[in-house]
């Protein structure tokens, strides 16, 4: 039997901090519900790969079928524990405008901090999962890229240093279906302290 997964050790959820029980204009209830979803994400991946481990691929070609299913949805599961990690990591801060890196970083490639913030939000209202602000590697510059789910589209070696989330499950319970409202709370928590201390830790030169 030829199998497609040499180590599939599970992984955890990370810890919840506590500071994003206590955000401004974002509450405690649908912070509790929306890192249930994360770690619903968590447990996916260790099931897939468990999957994905018992499937002979020197079997018949109808394992194909399956493995497309679990593939697919193995990019689904990683992608929303990738997402959500930045997503609850730069959160619990006091927002307002960037310094730092960062705000040399998007100054120099966005033209302004507001035009920025414009652009992220015009493209988190154009998405249906996600907008990122994502600094790419080829490009050797920030972008903000949209996505639709957990899976797409993420651009190959880009990093993302600002992840919004405008699935409703985001904002529905304090916003309903006022996404902009719930966009506005999300730029007032930010933490530019951490996005800073990704700046410096990949190294990316402003
Ligand atoms: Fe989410």
């Amino acid at each position: 039997m030829a199998t497609l997964v040499f180590n599939h050790e599970e992984i955890a959820a990370r810890e919840l901090k506590p500071e994003l029980l206590e955000l401004d204009g974002i509450s405690r209830a649908s912070v509790e519900a929306h890192y249930k979803l994360y770690e619903g994400y968590v447990n996916k991946r260790n099931e897939i790969l468990r999957k994905l481990a018992d499937v002979d691929v020197a079997s018949a070609n109808q394992v194909y079928s399956d493995l497309r299913g679990l593939k697919v949805d193995l990019s689904f599961a990683i992608g929303g524990i990738k997402n959500h990690e930045v997503y609850f990591e730069h959160l619990g801060g006091g927002g307002g405008d960037p310094d730092g890196a960062i705000a040399s970083l998007v100054e120099r490639d966005f033209g302004g901090i507001e035009a920025w913030r414009a652009d992220l939000k015009a493209t988190g209202m154009a998405a249906r999962g996600w907008a990122w602000t994502a600094y790419d590697w080829d490009e050797e510059r920030l972008f903000n890229y949209i996505g639709d789910a957990q899976n797409t589209f993420p651009v190959w070696n880009a990093t993302p240093l600002v992840a919004l989330d405008v699935y409703e499950h985001a904002y529905f319970l304090d916003y309903q279906t006022d996404r902009s409202s719930y966009i506005e709370a999300f730029f007032n928590n930010l933490d530019w302290g951490v996005i800073n201390g990704w700046v410096a830790k990949y190294q990316i030169q402003a």
